[in-house]
């Protein structure tokens, strides 16, 4: 991230009230780190999440992922580039009800290209082995537990095998998950960096 800056406005009718939610910053992270980012509320945090996930554009300063400048591709590459590369863990309930939980770890792959979905369910199955989901693939997500459904939605982040692992702010992914030692996930678990388990 070269020099990002983000600028939002706000006002009332015809006023242009300028916001500097986030300043010139410049920060490289590292394959397999995990990085929190930490501060008072409003000082801008999610906003610098979104840009370092590709979902918000930067007002000047360019963004690399893997050493391209995401924001000077089009528009359904940047698509491509967060459905490949990028994974998501939503604050508010995201599963899809209708499906069961394997299918809902498998979605992500369905917008991939053809040739890397190849074993997609053979992946999710994995996924969900990994964070210890194995004897409810077949349970629609109302049957879960919240602890259930948040790890339901950590093997689906993980399905494309992304290079960032953007967890949103505020989310409860207890420590005590990640340093479960029987949890493939857990030694090296990082928000930031492609999972090791693959
Ligand atoms: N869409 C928007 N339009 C105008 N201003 C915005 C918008 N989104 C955020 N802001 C402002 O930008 C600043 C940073 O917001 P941001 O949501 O990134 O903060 P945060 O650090 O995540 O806060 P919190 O800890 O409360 O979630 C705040 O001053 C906020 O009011
Ligand atoms: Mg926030």
């Amino acid at each position: 991230m070269r020099q990002v800056t983000k600028r939002y406005y706000r006002g009332k009718r015809g006023e242009q009230i300028p916001v500097m939610a986030v300043d010139q910053i410049d920060l490289k992270i590292k394959p397999d780190e995990f990085l929190v980012i930490t501060g008072r509320s409003g000082c801008g945090k999610t906003t610098l999440l979104n840009l370092i996930a590709g979902m918000a554009r930067p007002s000047s300063g360019q963004v690399f992922v893997d050493d391209v400048d995401i924001w000077t591709l089009k528009d359904e590459e940047i698509s491509g580039l967060r459905n490949l590369k990028m994974g998501f863990m939503f604050q508010v309930p995201s599963l899809i009800p209708t499906l069961t939980v394997l299918d809902n770890v498998a979605v992500p792959t369905m917008f991939a290209p053809k040739e890397t979905q190849g074993d997609a369910y053979e992946r999710a199955r994995q996924a969900l082995e990994a964070v210890g989901l194995s004897q409810q693939m077949d349970t629609f997500p109302r049957h879960l537990s919240s602890g259930e459904e948040k790890r339901v939605v950590i093997a689906r982040a993980l399905i494309n095998k992304p290079r960032v692992l953007r967890l949103m702010s505020r989310q409860r992914i207890s420590t005590s998950l990640l340093k479960r030692k029987s949890w493939p996930l857990s030694r090296k678990f990082t928000a930031v960096g492609r999972p090791s388990y693959w």
